[in-house]
């Protein structure tokens, strides 16, 4: 995209760009997003929104597809890797749909962007994911003015 400052955060968006083949979100994300995505949606890859309820995809520019999959959490992830080849396929949110793929184990790599705001209210991501500990390997933390970047992997 252009405008903005290149720092830091622009290297770890290029870096999500180049390995991401598909997206995966629910139909919260999508609503809350559509209207600021505009067009062009920053994504340029099929993306895939669970909802119980059907709609017909959409075609947006720069390569952007949403397709809304009502045949639950599963059909989504495969019509994703089918779509995204070797790339990866990203989890994007909301809660509710990022804590069903941690539940089911359908998680690789955990990605989290602390932004330094405290907020007393709201969803939590790490909520009903079942008993049980699945250990993560830390991989990495990159510090920006902006947000702190933390990716771990879970422990096979
Ligand atoms: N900070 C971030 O990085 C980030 C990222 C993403 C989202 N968000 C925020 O998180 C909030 C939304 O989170 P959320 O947990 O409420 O919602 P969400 O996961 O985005 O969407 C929930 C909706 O997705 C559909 N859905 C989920 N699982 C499904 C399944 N197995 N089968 C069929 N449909 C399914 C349902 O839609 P229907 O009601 O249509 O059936 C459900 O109401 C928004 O405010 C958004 O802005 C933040």
């Amino acid at each position: 995209m252009t405008g903005g400052e290149e720092n830091r955060d622009s290297a770890l968006m290029r870096e999500w760009f180049d390995a991401t083949g598909a997206v995966v979100m629910g139909r919260m994300m999508y609503d809350t997003g559509e209207e600021f995505w505009g067009d062009n949606p920053p994504f340029r890859t099929p993306v895939f929104v669970l909802t119980h309820r059907p709609r017909p995809a959409l075609v947006k520019e720069g390569g952007t597809t949403f397709t809304f999959v009502t045949d639950g959490i599963h059909s989504a992830l495969d019509q994703a890797r089918a779509a995204a080849g070797d790339r990866n396929v990203d989890i994007a949110g909301g809660a509710s749909t990022v804590q069903q793929y941690l539940r089911e184990g359908l998680i690789d790599e955990l990605q989290l962007h602390v932004v330094p705001v405290l907020l007393g209210e709201g969803l939590r991501l790490f909520e009903g994911l079942g008993a049980g500990r699945r250990n993560l390997e830390p991989v990495r933390v990159v510090d920006t003015p902006l947000a702190t970047h933390v990716k771990y992997r879970f422990v096979k």
